[in-house]
């Protein structure tokens, strides 16, 4: 048995948010009765969500080399390009995540709320690698900084492993090897704004173990079913 606001959302018809309103106006059914928040179905029931009958629906899975100048929400006051509009389907998926308008690299979409629940919640610490370009000479106690913790409006954010790759004497930049196991919006470049490093560019090399070094910028794929498979498998136990 799952609660009902739970199922509408994976079945693709609302977000789980929108899905708690329909309820709450009334215009959910389950077996033919009004129903009610917290409300617990299982495969069996028949709910119908406005006048409509919803039915499981088929999950996809893609991962996009995101490039620059897109914006990673379902709508945009401004215009601006939506992530989903890179991808030729016609089911209803979004990211798991946000990178930033003018981040770039490897990012999950899908149609799957089990499985972006699992992505994103801090206690599964999916991994996260960046390639960070930024100000300044990077200090092995830079690093050591990151790793050991900074304190960003009021959350605790950590790096598991920061790596210098390479300095270059010129511009006087950094390029900077990163891997998180949480995410918070803006934290890389908020992580190195605290310890006086600005990024310039970031790129995120690989998520929960896909990278994108076979796609070309704006280029995506279908995960395979063994690499759905392996996703689900990083939940950790309750
Ligand atoms: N951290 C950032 O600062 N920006 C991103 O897009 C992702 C992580």
């Amino acid at each position: 048995m799952e609660r009902l606001q739970k199922v509408i959302s994976e079945a693709g018809v609302a977000s789980r948010r929108k899905a708690e309103e329909l309820i709450k106006e009334g215009k959910v059914l389950v077996n033919g009765s009004v129903a009610s928040i917290g409300m617990k179905v299982s495969g069996a029931d028949e709910i119908i969500v406005d006048d409509k009958k919803i039915k499981k629906e088929d999950k996809e899975y893609y991962l996009l080399n995101k490039p620059r100048g897109v914006i990673c929400s379902l709508d945009d006051k401004e215009g601006r390009k939506l992530i989903t509009s890179l991808i030729d389907t016609k089911k209803r998926i979004y990211p798991v995540g946000r990178l930033d308008y003018d981040t770039t690299g490897a990012i999950i979409l899908t149609n799957d709320g089990k499985l972006t629940n699992i992505l994103e919640h801090p206690k599964n610490e999916i991994e996260r690698t960046y390639l960070a370009k930024v100000s300044g000479f990077v200090s092995k106690d830079d690093c050591k900084k990151l790793e050991k913790g900074v304190l960003i409006d009021n959350n605790f954010c950590k790096a598991y492993h920061v790596k210098l790759k390479k300095y270059d004497k010129k511009s006087d930049e950094s390029y900077v090897l990163l891997t998180l196991k949480e995410g918070h919006n803006h934290e890389v470049k908020n992580m190195f704004d605290s310890i006086g490093h600005s990024v310039d560019k970031l790129k995120r090399e690989s998520f929960a173990g896909l990278g994108i070094e076979e796609l070309r910028s704006g280029e995506y794929k279908k995960l395979s079913i063994k690499e759905v498979k392996r996703l689900y498998a990083l939940k950790k136990a309750d």
